[in-house]
Parts: structure tokens; C-alpha cells; sequence
């Protein structure tokens, strides 16, 4: 490239492929999984139904569901030396780091990995939407110096992984909520991690190598890391009455609030619509309503302060907490959920492929005469 062309910094905007998988309207705040609104999805599916439809791009019949929910259940264990390798991390080790770490090493017990087969990455997808959960929990238990518990394969795909972590089933209503949050988080277009993940099966890398690409890309605070961030400024904050003062003091220091801003949505994120209910709700239920009235406050501080909407990790990060989920697995929990996202994206660019490269503007300088070392 010799002239100068315009350059478009975050590639925001470019369209780069068709995509069956979900539909986003920044504008009203809409969002679409293959035809289905995000809110009768929360209202009315469970995450093996969304997980079902996003690699079929149609809803599942009843035997269908029951077959899907087997296939995950089966896949559920992960192989002894996975756990070896979590037990052998430093305690300090993030869970993302454990997880990206444990997602690519599993490609070492699967048969099906170089076979580049339809079948085979579709066998694969669903062992990986089934073993994040299990890798993620096994690790938050290592780290503690507890057993890890082998996965139950009487309960749901989010029943299961709150068993796995905390090592009691959780009531209904808690494992339905929970539920619903990892519908939410399953799929949102060609965002970051999604596009690293595409990136790579676009040179056709192998499934593991494409999904590792991803956990990587999620870890990031501006994308899937600010649910961590969120928490973490609700922590610093405090105080209900601590809220504007905070805010106006980390305005004037410049610095970026988490759980707010949006790519694509220029309105409220629809997904925080929803989790915006659960935070309210397991605020309520729990006794811990403080960190749901400090969000309010926040929320409707930083649209009058600085135009901003909450985004999919802002009421998430209460909602868990209050679950009593610990901060830096909120991460970690997206990507359990999201790996259903980035394996339907990964098959789609499998099926429709085109190597992705991009190119740059050189700004360096040119033709510089050859300096010998010792003359430099
Ligand atoms: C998500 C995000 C990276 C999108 O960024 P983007 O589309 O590149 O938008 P920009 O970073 O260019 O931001 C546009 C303007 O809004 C401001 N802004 C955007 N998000 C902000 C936030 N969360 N806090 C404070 N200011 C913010 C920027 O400072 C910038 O202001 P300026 O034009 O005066 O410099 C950004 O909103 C952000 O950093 N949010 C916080 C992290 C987060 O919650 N990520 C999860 C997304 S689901």
C-alpha cells in the first residue's frame, strides 16, 4: 500500500461475512439469536436449548433436546491430567489463565481434533460447551486446596456447574437465573473474542487453537473482563451515598467506567435489561440489595453525566456476586457460556472460509542506508 487510504481503526463498521448466528440492532437495542429475541429466549429457553439452536439455527424437538442434553452430559468429565495441570498452577494464577490454559491442552485427548471434518468439529464443539464448565470449576476448587467434584449428570448444564463450584446443588430458583444468565452471554455477533476466534479457524487452524484464541481475547477489561471490573469499582465504592462522588472524582481522572459504552448499542443493552431484574431479585432474596442500589444510582448517573448505557457486564457482575459467586470467575462464566457462541462461529467460518487479513498502513521510514553494527 503506497497512498495513504482511510484507515478504520477497530474495524468498526466493516462488515466482513454473512452470519446466520445473531442479529444486533444498536440503535432500538435489539438483539436476535437465528431468529429468536434475546427476551423470549430468557423468558422461555434453557442454555442446552440455545446452545441446540445456535448450531442448527433452528429451535430443538423434545428428542432432539434430550439427545443434545445427553451429549453434553456424557462429555462432561475431562481427562486426569487436565486436573494435574490446574493442581500444578500457582494459587495466583487467574481463572482465565487456568481455563485458556486447560481449553488447549483437552486438544490433547481429543481423537477428533486434526480430522478438519464437519462431524468431527461439531463432536468437538460439544465436548468443549460441556468441559469449559468443568475445567473452570475444577480449577476455583484446586485453587482452595478442596477435592474437585466429579460433574453430576442428574442436573442441568448451570445446576451442575454452581454443584461443581460450590459443592451443594443450588435451589431453583438460583440454578434458573443462572440459567438465564448463560443464555444471555451465549452468542452477541462478530464481537472481539468471536472475531479472534474466527481469525483463526479462517487459516485453518485447528477447533481448540480457535477457541484458546478466544478465551484469550475475552480476558481483556474492554470486553469480557469488565464484569470482574464492575465488582471491583462497586467494591472501591462502597457506599450508596459514596456513588456520585466516586464517579466525579474517576470522571475527572479519565478513567474508563466498567459495565459501560457499547461497540454496536448506542441504547441499552438488552441483555441488561434483563440481568438488571436479576440483580434486583437476587438482591432481595439474599438480603444483599446494597450492591443493586449502588448499580442504580451509577447507572443513571453515567447517562446524565456522560451519555452512557450499561452494557451486558454491569448488572451481571452484582448478579453473581450476590450469588455468591467470587469475582474472578465472572470471566470465566462468560466464557463457559460464550464457548456455545464461538463454536457455532467456528463452524460457520469452517463452512464458509476465507482467510482474514487485514491490511496496514506503513508509517515507518524508508530506503534507509545499511549502517554496520559497530558503526551504529
Ligand atoms: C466497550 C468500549 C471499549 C467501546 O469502545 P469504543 O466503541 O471504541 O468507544 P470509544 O472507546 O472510542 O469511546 C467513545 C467515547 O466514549 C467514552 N467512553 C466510552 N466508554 C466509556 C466508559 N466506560 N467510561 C468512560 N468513558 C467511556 C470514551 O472515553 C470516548 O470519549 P472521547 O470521545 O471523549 O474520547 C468502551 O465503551 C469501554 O471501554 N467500556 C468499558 C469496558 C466495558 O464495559 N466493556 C464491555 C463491553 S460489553
Amino acid at each position: 500500500m503506497t497512498e495513504s487510504q482511510a484507515i478504520n481503526q477497530g474495524l468498526d463498521g466493516v462488515v466482513i461475512a454473512n452470519s446466520e448466528l445473531s442479529f444486533i440492532d444498536g440503535q432500538i437495542g435489539k438483539l436476535v439469536y437465528s431468529g429468536y429475541n434475546i427476551f423470549d429466549l430468557a423468558e422461555h429457553s434453557t442454555f442446552e436449548e440455545v446452545v441446540f439452536l445456535l448450531f442448527n439455527k433452528r429451535l430443538p424437538r423434545q428428542a432432539e433436546l434430550d439427545t443434545l442434553k445427553a451429549q453434553l452430559v456424557g462429555n462432561r468429565a475431562v481427562p486426569a491430567p487436565i486436573v494435574d495441570m490446574l493442581r500444578s498452577l500457582p494459587s495466583t494464577t487467574h481463572p482465565m489463565a487456568a481455563l485458556r490454559t486447560g481449553a488447549s491442552m483437552l486438544a490433547g485427548w481429543d481423537p477428533d481434533v486434526e480430522a478438519m471434518t464437519p462431524e468431527a468439529n461439531l463432536r468437538i464443539a460439544y465436548r468443549l460447551v460441556a468441559q469449559f464448565a468443568t475445567v473452570v470449576a475444577a480449577y476455583h476448587r484446586v485453587r482452595q486446596g478442596l477435592p474437585v467434584l466429579p460433574p453430576r449428570d442428574d442436573l442441568s448444564h448451570a445446576a451442575n456447574f454452581l454443584y461443581m463450584i460450590n459443592g451443594v446443588e443450588p435451589d431453583e430458583a438460583t440454578a434458573r437465573t443462572f440459567d438465564v444468565c448463560l443464555v444471555l452471554h451465549a452468542d452477541h455477533g462478530f464481537n472481539a473474542s468471536t472475531f479472534s476466534a474466527r481469525v483463526t479457524a479462517a487459516t485453518l487452524s485447528d477447533f481448540y487453537s480457535a477457541a484458546t484464541s478466544a478465551i484469550g481475547t475475552l480476558k481483556g477489561p474492554l470486553h469480557g473482563g469488565a464484569n470482574e471490573g464492575v465488582m471491583e469499582a462497586l467494591e472501591e465504592i462502597g457506599s450508596l451515598e459514596n456513588v456520585e462522588p466516586w464517579l466525579d472524582q474517576a470522571l475527572a481522572d479519565k478513567r474508563r467506567i466498567m459495565g459501560f459504552g457499547h461497540r454496536v448499542y448506542k441504547a441499552l443493552d438488552p441483555r441488561a435489561v434483563v440481568l438488571k431484574k436479576f440483580s434486583q431479585r437476587m438482591g432481595e432474596i439474599t438480603g444483599k440489595r446494597k450492591w443493586f442500589d449502588m448499580s442504580l444510582k451509577l447507572q443513571d448517573l453515567m447517562f446524565q453525566k456522560k451519555g452512557l448505557y450499561a452494557n451486558v457486564d454491569f448488572y451481571s457482575a452484582s448478579t453473581y456476586y450476590t450469588m455468591g459467586i467470587p469475582m474472578d470467575l465472572f470471566t470465566p462464566i462468560f466464557a463457559v457460556s460464550r464457548i456455545a457462541g464461538w463454536s457455532a462461529h467456528i463452524l460457520e467460518q469452517y463452512a464458509s472460509n476465507r482467510l482474514i487479513r487485514p491490511r496496514e498502513q506503513y508509517v515507518g521510514p524508508m530506503d534507509l542506508p545499511w549502517v554496520d553494527i559497530g558503526a551504529r
